[in-house]
């Protein structure tokens, strides 16, 4: 069976070809089109210039993603003046993410997906973004044992989720304001770092600690100049908040001068990473211990930071976290959810689809 994966929730244009062959998936082709630079300038996503962006290039990013699926080989290679052959015809199903995610960006896709497969009659199913990122180690793990507690942290969500088993999920837990990506965003912005912010701060704080002489390494990673709150790291439920730690380091920068501000920006970047990643590790922690898993799954953009990687490891129950390549915004794992549910429904939802930027899992 091969089926192709359709991604556009946000600012990435993705595309995947991925292969099942006797239960095992394989993965042909995972182009992404990352918008980042155009957002940088705005200082975060335009949601009209995404879904512009999206439009100008979705169908190239298709079409590189069949190309590459037949440079690993394994697609028929269409023949010159071969009548109704091309790529395509060789698909047996497309799975577009249909929400959450920003509605001017998720129309691209869905559309697109829907003409591919109204047009060449192929089966289409709506995937929800938030279940491929929890499914996204899947990608490169096998027999992982139910049940299992989900953290998806990305600049959208940050979620506790029980897995009982494929498509038997509950939310246990939610932030109540920012998301944990969205924290990191802008407090990379107050601190005037740029956008993403989480990939800027991870890489600053890095680099600071690197550096032999710094207090902070000198310290063994704790900074007693100052301390960021944990926000509801001891509350008795599963819920997060991380508008109040972004509110904490405005307070904390406010009074200070530019000089001391360029001084202390890395040491308040690594407080803030350190608290933020605190409270995920620490609630995560507590989910598996009262649902008693036998896993931990991993996924979202955040996942990409070392930090929280290495925390998460630590962790009792066993965590497969998501490769790099799979922890932000990618088609395959859209591809690999997309499988799943035709598994459990085998129902085509071609135009029955609809972009929902509130999706629910
Ligand atoms: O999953 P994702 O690609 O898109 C959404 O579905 O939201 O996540 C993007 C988020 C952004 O907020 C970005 O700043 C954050 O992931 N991010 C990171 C790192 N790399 C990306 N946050 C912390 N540390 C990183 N290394
Ligand atoms: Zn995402």
């Amino acid at each position: 069976m091969i089926i192709l994966g359709i991604e556009t929730s946000c600012d990435e244009t993705a595309a995947s070809v991925f292969e099942i062959k006797n239960g095992e998936p394989r993965i042909l082709s995972n182009v992404v089109s990352s918008q980042i630079d155009i957002h940088k300038k705005y200082g975060g996503v335009v949601p009209e210039v995404a879904a512009r962006k999206h439009a100008e290039v979705i169908f190239d990013v298709i079409k590189k993603a069949f190309s590459d699926a037949n440079a690993v080989n394994c697609m028929r290679m269409p023949r010159r003046n071969e009548k109704n052959a091309n790529n395509f015809s060789e698909i047996d199903l497309i799975a577009v993410t249909k929400g959450p995610g920003l509605i001017t960006s998720l129309h691209v896709g869905v559309l697109a997906a829907q003409a591919l497969a109204a047009f060449a009659e192929k089966p289409l199913v709506g995937v929800n973004h938030i279940e491929a990122h929890l499914l996204s180690p899947f990608l490169s793990y096998k027999n992982m044992e139910l049940p299992a507690i989900g953290l998806i942290a990305s600049g959208g969500h940050t979620e506790l989720i029980l897995m009982n088993a494929f498509g038997k999920y509950r939310i246990i837990g939610s932030t109540r304001d920012d998301a944990v990506g969205e924290a990191f965003d802008k407090v990379a912005k107050m601190l005037g770092l740029g956008y993403p912010g989480g990939p800027a701060i991870s890489q600053l704080v890095a680099e600071w600690k690197s550096e032999k002489n710094s207090k902070f390494s000198a310290r063994g990673g704790q900074n007693s100049e100052f301390s960021l709150p944990r926000p509801m790291m001891n509350s008795n439920d599963f819920d997060f908040s991380f508008a109040g730690l972004k509110t904490a380091v405005l307070y904390l920068i406010k009074e200070m001068s530019p000089r001391e501000l360029k001084r202390m920006t890395p040491a308040i970047a690594a407080e803030f990473q350190r608290a933020a990643i605190d409270v995920l590790v620490a609630k995560t922690k507590k989910a598996a211990k009262k649902y008693s898993v036998k896993s931990i799954l991993v996924g979202g953009g955040v996942i990409a930071n070392e930090e929280l990687r290495e925390a998460l490891k630590k962790l009792d129950t066993p965590v497969y976290l998501p490769e790099m390549r799979f922890a932000g915004d990618n088609a395959v794992m859209i591809a690999f959810a997309g499988w799943k549910k035709w598994q459990r429904t085998k129902r085509s939802e071609v135009l029955r689809i609809k972009a929902e930027p509130n999706s629910r899992l």
